[in-house]
Formats: C-alpha cells, sequence, structure tokens
C-alpha cells in the first residue's frame, strides 16, 4: 500500500468518526523550546493546556516532523529518519482511554477492502504503564487482546511528555510482531526490532513543570481535561505494509536511492558502507527538501545549521559512493516527484527551493576545494616535519573554520599515509560544544525565565493597542528585574515591565520596537528602550526610570513618540514595495527570506544567484518609485489562511491553521503580504525611496538595503553635494565627470607604466659601475647591491642577471640586489655556474637573507628571491650573505 494511501485512509477514518481533519503545521513553528515540530500535538499544545479553547473536540492531522537528534545514527540503524510523518489523532476532553484503544483497534485490523489496515491481530502486542489496570483491562476486556500480549512497563517506556514542561501522561503503545526471524519471542519487553512500535497513544492527562529524564519529571497538576494523544509513524506502517525491510525502502524515499545508485553504479544492498551511505542520502535529501519548503534556509546556526548539516551529509555521502559530480540537481527532483502527492506545495515552489539548494552544494563544493588545499598543506607540513600523525588542533581547525568534515580529513589524511589525531581533534570539540553550551545558558539567565512570563500571561494577555493608537492609559501588571518580579523600579534603575494594555509595538516581523516614554501622573518618567513579546500574547517593556518611582499596580500614561512610529511606518511599508518590485522585476522566485527596518531604513533578504546589475537596480527602485507616486491605499484585513492562500498573500511560513492571519495589502494584489507590523495609509507617505546597497549574505541568498522618507531624501542630498564638489575639484560639468575620471586614470597608468620604464633603465646603466665595485671573498666574486626605494623584483632579476653575465664564468661569482617595494624588502640572488660548483645555491643564499629581513624566499639554485618586512636591514641582509660566502 502507497504511503500516500496509508495517509488518506488515516484521514477518512478519523473523519468519519467525528474529527476535523487539521493540515499539518509548517515544521517550523512558533514555540522558543522547539527548533522544528517533533510531534503531532505540537500545535495543540495550548489546547491540552488550557490556554484557548480548542475549536472541535476531536481532531486528526498527519503531521510534518523532524529529528535531528540523532543524525549520525541515520542509516546505520533502520529506525532513524530525521523527516517523517505523524499521524495522530486527538481528543480534548471528548473521548479517552477506551475511545482511543477501540479506533486504534479498527484501523490497523479492519480489512484493507473496508478502508482499514489490515494487520493480522495475532500479530498485534499493547504495552501499557505499571498500574494503569484501566488501560490494560480495555485491551483485554474490550478489544479481547490475549493477556499475554499485553506488557506492562515503566515509566522509561509508558509515560510520554515533551522532554520539556508541558502536558503528559501514561501511554500505551501498539506493537507489531515482524515474526520470529527477526529476533526472539518475548513482546517488546525482550526486543523492539522484531516487535516494532508503530502507533502511542497518550492518555494525556496531568502538567509537568519540570522534565529531568524521562524517568524524573515533577506533575504540577491535572490537566483541566482528559485528553488524547496518539502518534502513529506513518513510514514505519509503510515499509510494514510494502514488505520491505526499513523506512529507508518505502515508495516515498526509494527513488533517491534508485537515481544514487544510477549516479555512482554502485548498487544498494551489496556493501555494508555505501548501504549507510544510500541511506544517508535519501533520508537528507527528502528532509532538506520539507524543511526548503518550510521557509528555512541554509545558515551557521539554530534551523538553518542543521538545513545546511542535511544537505552537506547528503553531497558528502555522494562524494563517497564515487559522484564527484553536482548531485542535488539530480536528487532533489526525484524525491520533490515522490513528496508532491501529498505536498503539491512543492511543486510550486521548487524553482526557489531548488536554487537554494543548488546553490549550497556549491558553496560546499568551493568549501572541499579550498579545504582540500589547506589539507594538503598541513599534510606537506606535517610529513616535513617527519611526523606521521596530523595534529588534532589541525583537524579541528579545518572542520571549525573551512566546515571540512572529519571524516574527509581521516580520508583524505590515509590516502597520503597520515593518521589524524582523533583523541586531540575529539577534545577540541567537546571544549567547543562545552563553550556553546555555557553561553546559551547565559543567553537564557540574562533574560528573565520563562516562568515569569507565564505567570504574568496568565493575568491574561496584553491588549496590543499599536495599530489604533499611539498614547494610552494603562496600568502596570508586573515589574522585572534580572529574572525576578519586584514591587518597584526606582529613579536610574533598568527593569522590564508589563502593562495590561500598550500602544507600543513590540519587535516582530523585522520591524523594531517603538521608542517613547511611559508617564505617571504624579512626574515619574520611564524611556521605552525596547519592546518584546517573550511569551505569546505578552508584551513586556524595557525601560529606564528617568525620574521618580514606578509601583505594581499604579496607573500610566504610555506615549509613542509619533516622530519615531511615522517614519517606522514609512519603512515598514517601504520594504513591503520593495519586495513587491524585486519580484515584478525579476520574477516570482526572488521570495523574501528575512527583513529588518527601523525609522529611515530597510534592508531586505531575498532568495537569488547572482549580484543585480546596475540596470536592474535601477528598474527595482524605478518600479518601487511609481508605486509610491502612485498613491496606492494601504489596508490590513484579517483572515484564516486558507483565504490568506488563495489570495496569494506571502510569507506563509511559520503560520498555523487555527490563527486569524492578518494580510497587509498594497494597491491591492500588487503586493500582499502577511504581516503583523505598522504601515503607512497611502504609499506616497512613505516619501522616497532609494536603494543603498546589494550585496549576497551565504549561498543562494541577497541582500539589499535601502534608505525611505526623510532619510532617503538626505542620502541623495549628500551624493549630490559629493558630485558638485567632485566636479569642482576636476573642473568639469557633473554629467562629464565619469568621462573625465576615466581619463585621468587613464592618463595615469600610462604615467606609472612610463616611470617604471625608466627605472628599469636607470637601474641596468647603473650595471657597468656596478661591475666594478665587485670584490673578492674566499677566492669568490661578491657583489651585493642596495638599489634602493621602488626598483621591482622583475627589475631585480633582470639586473643580477645582467650582472651575473658581465661577470662571466673563470671565477665563482655570486650577485645580490635587494630594493624597498612599499616599505618591504625584495631581494634576489643569482649564482654563475662555477659558483654552484663550489655548493653555492642562490635558493640557500636567499634564506639567510631573509631571515634578517624578517620573512622567506626561495627559488632555483641559479637565481632566487625572498622577501621579508624589515628593509631597513637590507645592508645587514647583504653583509650576511657575504659572510656566507666566506665560510664556503
Ligand atoms: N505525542 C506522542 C508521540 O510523539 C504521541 O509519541
Amino acid at each position: 500500500m502507497e504511503t500516500a494511501e496509508i495517509r488518506r485512509r488515516w484521514l477518512s477514518f478519523f473523519e468519519g468518526t467525528g474529527h476535523t481533519v487539521v493540515p499539518s503545521a509548517p515544521l517550523v513553528y512558533d514555540d522558543p523550546n522547539l527548533l522544528f515540530v517533533n510531534a503531532g500535538m505540537v500545535p495543540f499544545k495550548p489546547y491540552f493546556l488550557g490556554q484557548q479553547t480548542p475549536p472541535w473536540d476531536r481532531a486528526t492531522s498527519v503531521q510534518k516532523c523532524v529529528r535531528t537528534l540523532d543524525i549520525e545514527e541515520v542509516g546505520k540503524t533502520t529506525r532513524h529518519g530525521t523527516f517523517f510523518q505523524m499521524n495522530g489523532n486527538f481528543s480534548f476532553g471528548d473521548y479517552f482511554k477506551e475511545g482511543a484503544i477501540s479506533y486504534a483497534w479498527q484501523l490497523i485490523t479492519g480489512s484493507q477492502q473496508e478502508g482499514g489496515l489490515g494487520f493480522d491481530p495475532d500479530t498485534v502486542w499493547a504495552t501499557v504503564l505499571e498500574g494503569d489496570d484501566e488501560a490494560a483491562d480495555i485491551w483485554a476486556r474490550v478489544i479481547g487482546l490475549p493477556s499475554e500480549r499485553i506488557q506492562r512497563r515503566g515509566l522509561a517506556d509508558n509515560y510520554w511528555n515533551m522532554g520539556v514542561p508541558g502536558p503528559g501522561g501514561p501511554c500505551s503503545e501498539i506493537y507489531i510482531d515482524r515474526g520470529p526471524e527477526h529476533g526472539p519471542d518475548g513482546g517488546p519487553a525482550v526486543d523492539e526490532d522484531r516487535y516494532l512500535e508503530i502507533w502511542n497513544l497518550v492518555f494525556m492527562q496531568e502538567v509537568l513543570s519540570t522534565v529531568r529524564s524521562k524517568v524524573d519529571f515533577d506533575i504540577a497538576g491535572e490537566l483541566p481535561s482528559k485528553n488524547i494523544d496518539t502518534g502513529m509513524g506513518l513510514e514505519r506502517v509503510a515499509y510494514l505494509l510494502q514488505g520491505v525491510d526499513n523506512l529507508y525502502e518505502i515508495d516515498e524515499v526509494y527513488p533517491v536511492i534508485e537515481r544514487a545508485e544510477d549516479l555512482s553504479g554502485r548498487s544498494y544492498g551489496t556493501d555494508a558502507g555505501d548501504d549507510v551511505r544510500f541511506r544517508v542520502v535519501a533520508d537528507h535529501v527528502r528532509s532538506g527538501l520539507m524543511l526548503m519548503s518550510d521557509g528555512v534556509t541554509p545558515g551557521n546556526e539554530g534551523r538553518g545549521y542543521v538545513l545546511r548539516r542535511l544537505l552537506r551529509r547528503a553531497v558528502r555521502s555522494m562524494r563517497l559512493l564515487g559522484v564527484q559530480d553536482r548531485a542535488l540537481p539530480e536528487l532533489l527532483p526525484v524525491s520533490k516527484d515522490v513528496m508532491k502527492a501529498s505536498y503539491p506545495e512543492l511543486e510550486a515552489d521548487f524553482g526557489r527551493i531548488s536554487q537554494i539548494a543548488y546553490a549550497e552544494e556549491d558553496a560546499f563544493r568551493r568549501t572541499l576545494a579550498s579545504g582540500t588545499t589547506i589539507l594538503d598543506l598541513a599534510v606537506g607540513r606535517a610529513k616535513e616535519a617527519g611526523q606521521s600523525t596530523l595534529a588534532g588542533d589541525q583537524a579541528f581547525a579545518l572542520h571549525d573554520t573551512y566546515g571540512f568534515p572529519i571524516d574527509l580529513t581521516l580520508e583524505m589524511a590515509a590516502e597520503q599515509g597520515l593518521d589524524v589525531d582523533r583523541e586531540g581533534f575529539t577534545r577540541l570539540m567537546s571544549e567547543q560544544r562545552e563553550r556553546a553550551k555555557a553561553d546559551a545558558k547565559a543567553k537564557k539567565s540574562g533574560h528573565a525565565s520563562t516562568e515569569v512570563w507565564r505567570e504574568l500571561r496568565d493575568q491574561g494577555p496584553t491588549e496590543f493597542l499599536a495599530y489604533e493608537t499611539l498614547t494610552s492609559e494603562a496600568s502596570v501588571r508586573g515589574l522585572v528585574v534580572d529574572g525576578q518580579r519586584v514591587p518597584a523600579l526606582s529613579q536610574g534603575q533598568r527593569g522590564m515591565l508589563v502593562l495590561d494594555r500598550t500602544p507600543f509595538y513590540a519587535e516582530s516581523g523585522g520591524q523594531v520596537a517603538d521608542e517613547g516614554i511611559i508617564e505617571t501622573s504624579s512626574g515619574t518618567v520611564l524611556r521605552v528602550r525596547d519592546v518584546q513579546r517573550p511569551v505569546k500574547g505578552l508584551i513586556v517593556h524595557t525601560v529606564e526610570v528617568e525620574s521618580g518611582e514606578l509601583t505594581e499596580g499604579a496607573g500610566v500614561n504610555a506615549q509613542v513618540d509619533p516622530e519615531w512610529r511615522v517614519q517606522a511606518c514609512q519603512a515598514h511599508s517601504g520594504t513591503h514595495v520593495v519586495h513587491a518590485a524585486l519580484r515584478q522585476v525579476l520574477g516570482p522566485t526572488a521570495l523574501q527570506s528575512g527583513s529588518y527596518n527601523k525609522p529611515g531604513y530597510l534592508r531586505l533578504d531575498f532568495a537569488w544567484n547572482s549580484s543585480l546589475s546596475p540596470e536592474t537596480r535601477s528598474e527595482i527602485e524605478e518600479v518601487a518609485n511609481l508605486a509610491l507616486r502612485q498613491d496606492l491605499p494601504v489596508a490590513a484585513a484579517y483572515m484564516t489562511l486558507p483565504e490568506a492562500r488563495a489570495a496569494g498573500a506571502l510569507a506563509l511560513f511559520g503560520e498555523t491553521y487555527d490563527e486569524q492571519v492578518r494580510v497587509v495589502e498594497i494597491g491591492g494584489p500588487w503586493s500582499r503580504e502577511l504581516c503583523g507590523g505598522t504601515h503607512v495609509r497611502h504609499s506616497s507617505q512613505i516619501g522616497a525611496l532609494t536603494l543603498t546597497g546589494e550585496s549576497s549574505v551565504g549561498s543562494g541568498s541577497r541582500r539589499i538595503e535601502a534608505l525611505v522618507g526623510m532619510d532617503a531624501l538626505r542620502f541623495l542630498g549628500r551624493e549630490r553635494a559629493l558630485v558638485s564638489e567632485l566636479s569642482g575639484l576636476v573642473g568639469v560639468r557633473p554629467e562629464q565627470l565619469t568621462d573625465r575620471i576615466a581619463q585621468v586614470l587613464a592618463r595615469l597608468k600610462e604615467a606609472e607604466k612610463e616611470i617604471a620604464t625608466m627605472r628599469q633603465a636607470a637601474v641596468m646603466s647603473d650595471a657597468a659601475g656596478l661591475v666594478a665595485s665587485a670584490k673578492d671573498v674566499n677566492g669568490i666574486t661578491w657583489l651585493g647591491h642596495d638599489a634602493g626605494v621602488g626598483v621591482s623584483g622583475d627589475d631585480l632579476r633582470r639586473l643580477v642577471t645582467d650582472l651575473r653575465a658581465r661577470l662571466g664564468e673563470e671565477r665563482p661569482a655570486v650577485v645580490a640586489a635587494a630594493s624597498a617595494v612599499n616599505d618591504r624588502p625584495v631581494i634576489v640572488i643569482a649564482t654563475n655556474e662555477a659558483a654552484r660548483g663550489r655548493g653555492l645555491k642562490a635558493g640557500q643564499l636567499v634564506k639567510v637573507a631573509a631571515q634578517t629581513l624578517g620573512g622567506g624566499g626561495g627559488g632555483k639554485d641559479d637565481l632566487a628571491q625572498g622577501g621579508g618586512q624589515d628593509a631597513s636591514r637590507i645592508a645587514e641582509a647583504l653583509t650576511q650573505i657575504e659572510q656566507a660566502l666566506g665560510s664556503a
């Protein structure tokens, strides 16, 4: 049975039993504790906790999940996939244990003709938490499962929680016996390979305040209602029903392995090492595809880093399979084609996704190329020093600075006959990890703990007035200093302040926080330095008390600086205008991946591979300013996500189905984006917009910067002043400036050339005179000459070869000439054949000089060049050579 079919059956079974089908939330989800959604229940958490009222009593979903904790294990065991889909059914205070168990039984053992999954009831085993007689009894009595196939296990196996504070509860897991060829008898308690867990039914009834480990946590209390959360591993069921051995071989994954087989000419199933590589490729390509589809772009931290690692590991595995050419353009389309039945957006969005992926592969290929050079150098040095091991810090530097994977270092060093100090490498890696952990901890404790914010949030959300007004009366809900609630803030103190309502815009969606003041009628004045939203619904102001004292419960007047806000609105609307203009000029794949705006200034990162030509930049600027001149109306409307999608609104990443989303449009369909920011009312209020920069920010991503409003006009004013100053200086009209400067530069170049020729002639004309100054040292004719300042290496070479020829071959002769070029010494040494016969090598002599000059050098026996840092020691260097000759 195809994976897509299992998913269809799942949804239709639960829809038929009164569950509302809820689409998968994106992998990137607004939860500070999670990098990615890792279970089907994540989007429903507020309902379980009673923080929000669910719109339905029962729901079902097939949720996209990513877990990357076990990334190193992928392909080695057959149970780890980084991307997977979790089928779930959820009850919010509706049915409980008996309902959940009965539904599960019906679906898995129901016949395939009638829409079930058709598992043989005799292969089904169940586990329950020790002491949960109720669940065991339902399995035995209601379902009729023989008691020897119901096992009781401890907290580690049969209590589910999120691993972080949140809802949890005892669970009952359902296993399928794959048969004695897969392992010993005795049920899941004995062997979890033979008995494969396919479904976990969680009886969610408690809220956990602290989670130290799977078996060590504090239960803060009962949830407001008894709920059901279940998770069935779609890939696991697929591999059982498709009669294959593991999740890498199912219909949604295997075609990538087949393509990799074609490309590499190797076959899956013949070599254990290669098999791991094939699986890594198939798994990681799919996970990367799904992450990029949900808006993640490769980067150096957080989610971006996970994606980068996945893509690079896939590419690297292909190289280990012997494929040197670009691999992703061959593999990604295959993955997209098998996944699009369930995720049609992959097709629509593939232009953008593939652009990001291919650029990342290219970047990695460059890394590999430069890392290889560095590695070769390090290996060469180690060999020269007679070592058989590459030092751990060098392997670490390659890894840390060049992103060069350690396995690659190992392999390439081995090819050249060297070991790598793995222990040293591992130690440095773990030191670095410790540092990172300590950093993260420090960061966390620097902020108030989420506990404090939760407590304040429980008093209700902050009423957000930023869209309606700039000033408002409000009362102080809470004051926080260093993560602790305090009763008051006094003059000079800095702290955080929560109000019941606020007109201040909290930083989000790229827009910086408002500035302004908060006052009391008794003369207390606070300056607002920052405004953030640390937990959903709660707005926190960072304030400094300029005068007076503020106590909890006080009434205040909050006032946003109106000039600040006008400019913030200009910048944010300007960002939307630039985005729309970019897409109009470059096409729809030029999608924004991040933005930042503050009064007067904006920047926007977008998916694009090459730099923009000056013409393209002008065109974008023109389209943007035309939109300003047309005075397009700006409007915000609330709608559901599907409605927003249908209207073509952009930036749908990270939004969930259940919320009303805010869509800001400029000129109707011309620009429609999901956005919570503040905006001007008409595009002309942006005033003016001028692009000031365009640059690369990592692979496949460019950044465009612009100024708006008065800042744009001031910028243009400064440029105009500059042009008029320059034209005064050069003495032409502004429109002739370019031609004139080009002329001047060309003349300058000519003149420099002329000077060089003359200098060379001067240097050479000295030659005859110099020969006379040659002296005898130890039977060798020695001529050392300080040519002064500015004689290039080329000219010095010409000079010494000319002098050597003039000195003839009768006697051994050594000639050296040096000069200071840009304050740095350059020295060239030549030897004639007779000198070389006496063992005098230019390459060695130049090293003697270079040591004194504080540098290095090298070359052949007859001619060599060196340099250094300290030009004041040229005379000394020449003397050193002379001395060396004396003892030759
Ligand atoms: N939330 C449960 C799990 O992830 C169903 O296993």
